[in-house]
This record gives structure tokens, sequence and C-alpha cells, in this order.
């Protein structure tokens, strides 16, 4: 049995204690088991020297475009006194620190109004967002998810968190869902067993997304992801917010291609050194590992929770629509340093490349509170958001 990874012999542990563990409690452990845990262990890095790059940790072009909806979401309200962002999972603070000095500098009015607030589950990462961020003062502080909070006026933003949530795995055998745990083979390594599925929850999710696996012809052996963990969290936000915004950036699709038979495989994917593979039983606790967030899930628990779906559409129209083709017209008239005006056009498109960071889902929710944007291209007829998807 491997003795050098003291996470691994951890979850070994508990396993043996339990006979087998759900592969969404193996997931929670391997990601958020304190100290060890992916995103808990004092070396996490996001970005170029971690393991995988957000729009975040790119260019700062994504949190100053990100910071034109802010304002019009304050304009949108009202021009309250107080207008509150809340950013969940910050992980390094870079979206903050933008968000922050961008608005000082452009909109002094909303930034006279703008308090930052960040929840953010991981110590380390905290620690980071505290050392880039302290200048900031009273400007920003941290919220615990257990703190008491004032109602909010503002909006609730996250990148790239919802697909970090653990989640169930499931496979189809025989007409039915079994439920995909870890054990441990006789040489005490981890190994896959299938056991029925018993969580209620899931058939009322499936039930709430508009899928009926049973007429969904799936074959033995079709696996996938079912994240319930957005429920409660979208369930807080909600509570939390009293007029305002939800905006949710990340990968992911409707349920209709999500659940489609032909994505036999499901969505979980690892990450390690820029390298991505589907075995989240290696590198454990060194590696990341995420599944695709189901939009159709977060637009509707979010109405059964009282937050309107106000836009549903990708990553490169909602930047394009906030300026994002301005600002490479201007780039590529300006004559500054010649490496960092290529390395800045690069990035600009990669936060549109439809099959990287522009193909991401942006999912804006209100509550009391519409916003008009700027018209998005022809063709994003996801406006408003109806569920249907086509192909995977
Ligand atoms: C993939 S990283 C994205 C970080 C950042 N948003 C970005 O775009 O670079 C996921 C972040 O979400 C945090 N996180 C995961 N689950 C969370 C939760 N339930 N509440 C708050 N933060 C969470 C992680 O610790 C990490 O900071």
């Amino acid at each position: 049995m491997p003795t050098g990874n003291p996470l691994l012999v951890e979850i070994q542990e508990r396993i043996k204690a339990a006979g087998a563990i759900s592969f969404c409690e193996f997931m929670a452990l391997a990601l958020y088991t304190p100290q060890w845990g992916y995103y808990n262990r004092p070396q996490i890095q996001i970005g170029q020297r971690g393991d995988f790059i957000t729009a975040s940790s790119l260019t700062r072009d994504f949190a100053e475009l990100l910071t034109e909806a802010f304002v019009q979401m304050w304009h949108a309200l009202e021009r309250p006194q107080r207008f509150t962002l809340l950013e969940m999972g910050a992980g390094e603070g870079q979206f903050a620190d933008v968000v922050l000095n961008y608005s000082q500098a452009t909109y002094p009015d909303f930034f006279a109004a703008l308090e930052y607030q960040i929840q953010e589950q991981s110590p380390s990462l905290r620690e980071r967002q505290r050392q880039r961020l302290g200048p900031w003062g009273d400007r920003l502080c941290w919220r615990g998810s257990d703190t008491p909070a004032a109602p909010i006026t503002g909006c609730i933003f996250s990148n790239e968190v919802v697909d970090a949530f653990p989640v169930h795995r499931l496979q189809w055998q025989g007409g039915n869902w079994q439920e995909i745990y870890v054990s441990l083979n006789s040489e005490g390594a981890l190994q896959e067993v299938l056991r029925p599925l018993r969580d209620d929850r899931i058939h009322e999710y499936f039930a709430t997304v508009g899928i009926d696996p049973q007429r969904q012809g799936y074959s033995d052996g079709y696996r996938t992801e079912v994240n319930l963990n957005l429920i409660p969290w979208l369930k807080d936000l909600s509570q939390r917010l009293e007029r305002g915004f939800v905006l949710t950036i990340d990968y992911g699709y409707p349920a209709q291609q999500y659940y489609h038979p032909a994505r036999c495989e499901g969505t979980l994917q690892c990450y390690y050194q820029h390298r991505y593979h589907n075995n989240p039983y290696c590198f454990v606790g060194e590696q990341d590992i995420t599944a695709h967030v189901d939009v159709t899930a977060l637009t509707r628990y979010g109405e059964k929770f009282g937050l309107e779906t106000l836009y549903v559409t990708r990553q490169s129209l909602f930047l394009m629509a906030l300026g994002l083709g301005d600002r490479l017209l201007a780039q590529q008239q300006g004559n500054g340093h010649l490496l960092q005006a290529l390395n800045r056009h690069q990035s600009l498109h990669q936060l549109i490349d439809p099959l990287g960071l522009g193909g991401f889902y942006v999912v804006l929710q209100g509550k009391q509170a519409t916003l008009e944007l700027p018209p998005l291209e022809a063709g994003d007829q996801a406006l408003p958001f109806t569920g249907m998807g086509n192909s995977p």
C-alpha cells in the first residue's frame, strides 16, 4: 500500500472503516480535506504556474470587462449607495484586485458605492488573497459560509467555482441507475464498485431538469454526474440577495446535452500540470477534479428559489457585448511593446475562443432586478433560455 501520500492514507482509512464511500465523498476529500486536499494545500496555485488557467488568471481584461457589467447592474438598481459585490471562490484574488483598481480609475462614483466581499472555502487561498488584497483595507472583507450575512443589494459572482463542487457519479445498469462508490482492492488500492442508487434527491434532480432517464435509451455502462451541491448553494445565494443579480460563469451544457445518450463517459475531468485526463484516483490531492455544470439545473433551481433567469449566453458573446471587440481594435492600433502586445492579443482571443473559454456559459439571474445588456450577436438565441440543446 502506498504510504507517501498522507491524504491517500486518510482516504484509505475512511474506506476501511465504511467498506466503501460514495464518489461524491471521495471527491470532497480529494479536493477539500484540510491541509492536504487539492484546494486546501499551502502550495495550491491557479494560473500559468499551477495546473490550469482561468480567465481571471489569464488577463486583466476579463475582470475589467466584467466591471463594465457590474457598473451596468449598479445603474439598473438605480445607483444604490452601497453596491455589494460578493465573489464566491476568488482563487488567487486577481479578479477582485482588477475590479477594484479599474473601478477606482474609471468609474469613481461606482467605486464609492462598491463594497467587495469574498467567500472562499480554502484557508490557503484566503491567505493568498489577503496578501494580494490587503492594501484595499476596509473596501473588502471575507465572509464565512456560516457568517450570518446582511442582505445584499448588488451581485453575487463566481467564475469556475460550481465545476469544483463534489458530484455524485452514476452508472446505468440493467435499466436503472447505480451509484459509483470507491472501495479498496485486495492490495489496498482504490477501486470503483457499484451500489444501488438510494438517494431520492437524484430522482428529483432529473425531474427538475426535465430528463426522464428511462426514456433516454442509455446503454449499460453509461456514466454521468449529478451536482447536488449546487442546490443548497443556490438556495443560500438567493436567501442572501435582497435585490440584484447572480452572475455565474463556468463550463457546462444544458441538461439535454449533458445527459445525451452519446455522452456515455460523463464529463469528469482531472487537471494536473496543464494536462487533463479522466482518472480521479491518481495524484490524489495533487490534481484538480471537476465536472461540467448542468446549466439547466442552475436556472431551474434558481427559479425555484426566487431567481429569475435573465440571460444565458456564451462567454465570447457576453464579453463582446461588454466591449472586448473595441479592446482588440485599440490594441491592434496601439504602438506599445511588441511582445506585450502579442501576449495581450493572444489572451483576448483566448477569452473568446469558442472551443475554450469563449464557449463557457454565462448565466445571469435576477431578484427584483433586470438588466438590459447591449444586443448580443444574432444567433445567440439562448436568450431567454429554453434549456434545450442540440447535440453533445
Ligand atoms: C477553479 S478555482 C477558480 C478560482 C477563481 N474564481 C478564478 O477564476 O481564478 C475554484 C475556487 O472555488 C473555491 N471554492 C470551491 N468550493 C467553494 C465553496 N463552496 N465556497 C467558496 N469557494 C469555493 C476554491 O477554493 C477555489 O478558490
